[in-house]
């Protein structure tokens, strides 16, 4: 297969959709592989790595787009790559389409073959392609508040594990999944006292479990939420209710019970927030402080460390993108109900039912629209 990676266009995107170790197995296997000019840079692959490993580079984005069968990328197209999309191309990416119709307009227009990475699903329900970046933001949302909680930074100068004769900082962190779990690990090992709270009890014992000491469970409720928060120094947002948008767990009232120059990391932004007070804000100017509580609020935190979110999102599309380049994306989502899962848009039809309600569009079913390009 014919496969292509353009350079991200994206406003501060720069990881690549494929680095030079993917392309090299995809060649190995007998495909083509058509990289634009300079895409890896922006993650620290240089265009000499990728023509060492066999890689053919292409200088501007709209050869790559008419040379490849599969197009792959990180994030959805913009506007300007619209009228690049060929008919019955196949777009393995990021698309997020229930949240911007005019992109899902675009792609039923082009006709295209759109494979979304957030939908790929596992038997038990995992979403295989979403972990990798949530565990990335997770580890990072306690770095970054680190970093806030210094003086300098406008936080109250506490450092996150003390020193011998001086506690260290409190942390809380409200949600258990994936962000919850890497946030409270990075926590506990700078040596913070850390809390971790869920609503799901099952999940809090599997917590117990593995977590160390200094790490305490507890029930996410109003009331625990409300005492807790007293006397944090940072509070984590990672809770994620499927499909909804996330529910202000910390309320504008409540911050005024908080201490002075204590951070708020609100990982969950993209869903809305779990603050009352988050507003979405960007790396230029990640913070911003409320009734002296400060806030940060990064909507893309992964694309601030794009070398590891880079790698940890291509460990997870990889063994997908092969399948896909051996046996063509009929066959492969045919025989792997994952990938079959992550079929949003085929030749003008959507087969992902939350899209096509989402926009009051028809929807096609999967096995037929499938049997009908047997
Ligand atoms: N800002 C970013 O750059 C970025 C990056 C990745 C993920 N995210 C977001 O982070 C959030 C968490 O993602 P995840 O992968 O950890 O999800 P997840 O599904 O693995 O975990 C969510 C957890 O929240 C818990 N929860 C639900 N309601 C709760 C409540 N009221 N109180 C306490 N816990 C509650 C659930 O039981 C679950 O354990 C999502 O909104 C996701 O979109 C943001």
């Amino acid at each position: 297969m014919i496969i292509g990676v353009p350079k991200e266009i994206k406003n501060n995107e720069n990881r690549v959709a494929l680095t030079p170790g993917g392309a090299k197995e995809l060649i190995k296997r007998g495909h083509q592989v058509y990289v634009q000019s300079t895409a890896g840079i922006g993650s620290g692959f240089s265009d000499d790595e990728y023509k060492a490993v066999g890689v053919n580079l292409l200088p501007t984005i709209e050869e790559t787009y008419a040379i490849a069968e599969m197009i792959m990328k990180v994030k959805e197209p913009i506007e300007a790559e619209y009228p690049l999309i060929k008919e019955n191309q196949l777009l393995f990416t990021y698309f997020h389409f229930a949240s911007y119709e005019p992109l899902t307009m675009a792609m039923i227009e082009q006709k295209s073959i759109c494979l979304a990475y957030e939908t790929v699903e596992k038997v038990d329900r995992s979403l295989p392609l979403l972990i990798p970046m949530s565990e990335v933001a997770g580890r990072m949302a306690t770095q970054e508040g680190a970093k806030f909680l210094e003086k300098p930074m406008g936080g109250r100068g506490i450092l996150l594990g003390g020193v011998p004769g001086v506690k260290p900082a409190k942390v809380i962190v409200i949600g258990g999944g994936i962000v919850g779990t890497q946030a409270t690990k990075i926590a506990a090992g700078m040596g913070a006292d850390v809390t971790i709270m869920d609503i799901d009890l099952y999940r809090l014992r599997q917590l117990d479990d593995i977590m160390p000491a200094n790490v305490k469970t507890m029930v996410s409720s109003e009331h625990n939420i409300r005492e807790e928060i007293k006397d944090a120094d940072m509070v984590v947002g990672a809770v994620l209710i499927p499909g909804a948008k996330a529910p202000h767990l910390i309320t504008k009232d409540m911050l005024s019970t908080m201490r002075k120059g204590a951070v708020l990391v609100d990982v969950a932004v993209d869903q809305g927030g779990c603050f009352e007070t988050t507003k979405p804000t960007t790396h230029a100017e990640p913070v911003f402080e409320v009734d002296g509580v400060m806030h940060y609020c990064v909507a893309n935190m992964p694309g601030a460390v794009p070398y590891t979110s880079t790698l940890a999102l291509t460990n997870a599309t990889l063994p997908y993108a092969i399948q896909l380049a051996d046996k063509g994306w009929e066959k492969a989502c045919r025989d792997n109900e994952e990938l079959k899962k992550g079929l949003n848009i085929i030749s003008g039809d959507v087969v992902y039912k939350a899209v096509a309600d989402a926009f009051g569009l028809e929807y096609k079913d999967i096995e037929e629209t499938l049997l009908a390009n047997a």
